[in-house]
């Protein structure tokens, strides 16, 4: 939830992590702080560890840093998403210890924080914030006897809970520590000079090779020196390194307001990625070689379970759709949260299928160690690579979808759907339950999406009516039916998340089983209703609404003019096969969504008590 960055080398450090902290702010954004070591400050030689913190944004920090700039060139930095503590500049990190030698932040949890610390406090040590970190800042420094990654083991050991850590310490001013268990952390190097992150679009300005670490690991990065040991032993381990194949300009703007509107304007091409080089040049057949690890597994599976959360979850939803109607296999769908919580029946014929864009989600990532410990297999479909879930699943499908920065997920959604519909059409055809010629025709389908999406983008004339009317209106329900039913959700949460209006997406079925108490004209109803066969069904949901004077906006397929006689406004998207309509009426969502949050002047890519990843229970 937390971003981390530090910087060892010959840069001017602050500037380095300022760069990075921009990166990250997708993290958390309640706060943020650096900590830097200036060697040269002090006349008697000794290293000064200075420390910046402000409550709110980073760009708070930056204003304050630009007018006193702090000078050295290794440093630790920042941004908060408060668990424990109100987000001020006191709870922010870094934070120290008693003699103001050790600076640390943190991302995650320290569960028994609570113990720790009155166990320090009846050492003598005092503290400041209401935080769990600055207890592990005193337990540090409490150890330290001159080598900071002994201290740092020496503490951890005594340590419950989750985290990633950077630390530094005023009297090793040529040292840069961290260490992870259960949050991210990522590690670069180049000449004489070294890079802490808890996540790659950080680093992408000065390289494209990473180290991840693994639970239990603490790293050392010195200038020109990289070196991993377990947590355990003081002992050496080999790390690979990674290639990132994303450019700088995916972490950029690049001209776009916000960076969700720029990435809801990605979709075409990142689907093209997502879907380049898994189709045969025949076009008759999914390519996955991702799969071989679970060649076994598929052969023998009885049953799938999706766990997920939030928008993966919503993509899940379709997945059940799609996977039981074509591949024949039975799909379970559950929240990540409340399946960890109960005693879900798996055994070595199922499949656990994880969907998640970050590939850290705390619940997600629970769920599956679970599905594991039960005997079941564990296949994921990520977009960042390398990330705690795919690493610890036993096949992983990624979507290419680049690095999506705004905490509202778009194009995640349509890629994580776009490997869903490749999935699917790859066991249809491993368990024959579709004849060939189908398969051709869905693929042909899906191929042509990434095109037919230009086209929904250029059409925003009805999305802007539609947002300049209805910006301050009541709510809004939205209502779908089969495959569109969980298009209706991820949109309804989309207003939600980021205008901050109270939106509830419902089956349109179950519409007279209570929700049409609602209709009046102050709520007004978007109905997904393109061409498939339930398109009768939502006409007369439509129907039903009208005649209660409800305001309808729907989504439909291009020439349907029977739906603009019953509609108030209709955002028509192209025709395609009824079964590929979520791809494409997702779309026009995501741009109301977003153009009533900029009417009603929200922060779009950060809103209020969100974070991209959320890495905590
Ligand atoms: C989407 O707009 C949300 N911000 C959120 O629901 C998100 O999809 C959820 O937290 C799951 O994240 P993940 O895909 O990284 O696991």
């Amino acid at each position: 939830m937390c971003g981390i960055v530090g910087y060892i080398g010959q840069r001017n450090a602050q500037e380095v992590l300022l760069r990075g902290l921009r990166r990250l702010e997708y993290r958390g954004y309640d706060s943020a702080g650096v900590a830097i070591l200036n060697n040269k400050a002090n006349p008697s030689g000794a290293a000064v560890l200075q420390i910046k913190k402000r409550a709110g944004k980073l760009k708070g920090l930056e204003a304050l840093l630009s007018k006193r700039p702090l000078k050295g060139n290794l440093g630790i930095s920042h941004v908060r998403w408060a668990t424990h503590g109100i987000p001020n500049a006191r709870n922010a990190h870094p934070h120290r210890d008693c003699q103001g030698r050790i600076a640390l932040v943190h991302n995650g949890i320290i569960e028994n924080y609570e113990q720790l610390k009155e166990a320090l406090a009846r050492e003598g040590h005092t503290f400041c914030s209401q935080t769990d970190t600055e207890v592990l800042a005193h337990l540090v420094g409490r150890f330290y006897r001159g080598r900071l990654e002994d201290a740092l083991r020496a503490a951890l050991k005594k340590v419950r809970g989750s985290y990633a850590i950077a630390v530094i310490s005023r009297d090793e001013p040529g040292k840069l520590v961290g260490a992870r268990m259960g949050s991210p952390l990522i590690a670069g190097s180049g000449e004489n000079e070294g890079f802490l992150a808890s996540d790659i679009p950080a680093l992408l300005d000065y390289t494209k090779e990473v180290v991840l670490l693994d639970d239990r690991e603490i790293i050392v990065l010195e200038r020109g020196k990289l070196s991993v040991s377990n947590l355990d032993k003081d002992q050496p381990l080999k790390k690979k390194r990674v290639k990132i194949n994303w450019d700088v300009s995916s972490a950029e703007k690049e001209g776009f307001p916000h960076f969700m509107l720029k990435e809801i304007y990605e979709q075409p091409k990142a689907l093209r990625d997502t879907l380049g080089g898994r189709i045969s040049e025949k076009k008759d057949a999914i390519i996955l070689p991702e799969l071989k690890p679970l060649e076994k597994a598929l052969a023998s599976m009885q049953r799938i379970v999706i766990i997920s959360c939030g928008t993966a979850r919503h993509a899940g939803l379709v997945g059940k759709y799609i996977l039981e109607q074509y591949a024949r296999v039975p799909v379970e769908v559950d929240i990540s949260s409340e399946f960890r919580y109960r005693s879900p029946i798996l055994n070595q014929k199922t499949l656990v299928l994880a969907i998640t864009q970050s590939g850290e989600t705390a619940d997600t990532l629970a769920g599956i160690r679970l599905a594991k410990e039960c005997g079941a297999k564990v296949l994921s479909i990520c977009n960042v690579l390398g990330s705690s879930i795919p690493r610890e699943s036993d096949a992983v499908i990624y979507t290419h979808a680049g690095p999506e920065i705004a905490v509202a997920s778009t194009k995640a959604y349509t890629c994580q759907l776009a490997v869903l519909y490749l999935l699917t059409l790859y066991l249809a055809g491993l368990k024959n339950a579709l004849p060939g010629a189908k398969i051709k025709q869905l693929i042909a389908g899906l191929e042509k999406i990434p095109q037919e999406l230009e086209k929904v983008l250029q059409n925003k004339k009805v999305i802007l009516e539609c947002a300049r009317r209805y910006y301050h209106s009541f709510g809004f329900l939205y209502l779908g039916r089969s495959l569109n039913f969980p298009t209706a959700l991820e949109g309804a949460l989309k207003i939600k998340e980021i205008s901050y209006m109270h939106a509830e997406g419902y089956a349109a079925g179950e519409m007279k089983h209570g929700p049409i108490a609602l209709i009046n004209p102050h709520l007004p109803v978007v109905c997904i209703a393109p061409e498939s066969r339930v398109h009768q069904k939502m006409l007369s949901n439509i129907e039903e609404i009208k005649a209660r004077r409800g305001i309808v906006i729907s989504v439909a397929t291009a020439g349907d003019k029977l739906i603009a006689h019953h509609s108030n406004h209709v955002i028509y998207i192209p025709r395609v096969a009824g079964v590929l309509s979520p791809l494409l009426a997702a779309v026009p969502l995501q741009l109301l969504a977003y153009h009533i949050a900029a009417k009603r002047g929200c922060d779009i890519d950060q809103p209020k008590n969100l974070a991209k990843s959320v890495t905590v229970e």
